[in-house]
């Protein structure tokens, strides 16, 4: 008899989901955007498995109303701030994400968010779109060099590592600041007051975590240099928005680009982070292509297969056993998760 899984969205890009359902018994959620938490408490009754997305809560009362069935949650998502990782080891139920699949894509983005950001390219293209560019002039749109600036990367994992090596083409100085990475080839490890002092672009590489959450604050963002630019692919409570606002009203640092923030998604309630001119934002697409989020999904599939098979899972999370039914390891805090 065919196993039962709950896939949290029924429009998920790639092949994954086919596949899926040609070996489970998908039970999914038909509405459009996402479900709310008592929806999917009553879908997951009795399943084996569930493919969910980074934003998807899975707490004690999701695990709870799936039961005692339940063996594996694969995230199609990196980032897992979202789970509950206690109450799942407590219930014996591997949690897997995808590391790997979207490193190369996501630190693509990191690199346009620092273009834009120091090359001021959305005031730029916003005033020829308004059909308000009416001369050239020598001081309009004026930004800061990428080029031979120094890159400071804040956790150094797959991400940071990857934005390293693009940066080489720039050809860049880079510092990292990661307990769990030393120096490498690309890149110097440093403490945090070192690299706020030295970098021209500070990228963050960390996942959300009690440690992390507010790791760049008031006084971290004064800590940087005033033509400093700060972007972040990783998640938004990492940043105090409030306090990362007024320091660019303020000019205690140059310019900022986000793809993430503490709330999401914003729709009628836009942020005044999006208003402001030297801040490039953008909805949180650093995987967004239709290659990785296609890996992602099947790699969270791939998961889901291997673990109701028996079979270890590929991708657990930092420090949660691959197999059912066994304790988990927590991380140190902040740890290394890198992302
Ligand atoms: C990730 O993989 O963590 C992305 O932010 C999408 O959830």
């Amino acid at each position: 008899m065919k196993q039962h899984v709950l896939s949290t969205r029924a429009d998920l890009p790639g092949g994954g989901l086919a596949r899926l359902a040609a070996q489970a018994e998908v039970v999914g959620w038909t509405g459009t955007g996402k479900p709310d938490p008592a929806d999917l408490a009553v879908l997951a009754k009795g399943v084996s498995g569930i493919l969910a997305l980074g934003n998807d809560r899975v707490d004690a009362d999701l695990l709870d109303a799936a039961g005692p069935t339940l063996r594996v949650v694969a995230l199609a998502s990196m980032g897992y701030d979202a789970v509950d990782r206690d109450a799942a080891a407590e219930r014996g139920v591997v949690v897997t994400h995808t590391p790997g699949v979207l490193a190369e894509t996501t630190a693509d983005l990191t690199f346009s968010l620092i273009l834009m950001a120091r090359r001021r390219l959305g005031a730029a293209r916003d005033t020829l779109a308004a059909g308000r560019w009416d001369l050239f002039r020598m001081n309009d749109f004026l930004g800061l060099d990428v080029h031979g600036a120094t890159l400071g990367l804040i956790g150094y994992g797959q991400i940071g590592r990857a934005v390293a090596r693009r940066s080489q083409g720039f050809g860049m100085r880079v510092l990292h600041h990661d307990p769990y990475a030393p120096d490498d080839t690309l890149s110097t490890s440093v403490d945090l007051p070192t690299l706020l002092a030295e970098a021209d672009v500070v990228s963050l590489h960390v996942p959300l975590t009690p440690g992390t959450r507010h790791l760049i604050g008031a006084a971290e963002l004064a800590a940087m240099k005033p033509t400093a630019t700060l972007v972040s692919t990783s998640r938004g409570g990492v940043i105090d928005e409030d306090a990362l606002l007024r320091a660019l009203r303020d000019g205690v640092i140059h310019s900022a680009g986000l793809d993430v923030f503490e709330r999401e998604p914003m729709g009628h309630e836009l942020s005044p982070l999006v208003a402001e001119p030297h801040m490039i934002t953008l909805p949180h697409i650093g995987s967004a292509t239709e290659a990785t989020r296609a890996a992602m999904v099947d790699l969270a599939v791939d998961n889901i297969q291997d673990v109701l098979a028996g079979a270890p899972a590929r991708t657990p999370l930092p420090g949660s056993p691959a197999t059912p039914g066994q304790g988990t390891a927590p991380l140190p805090d902040g740890g290394s998760g890198a992302r």
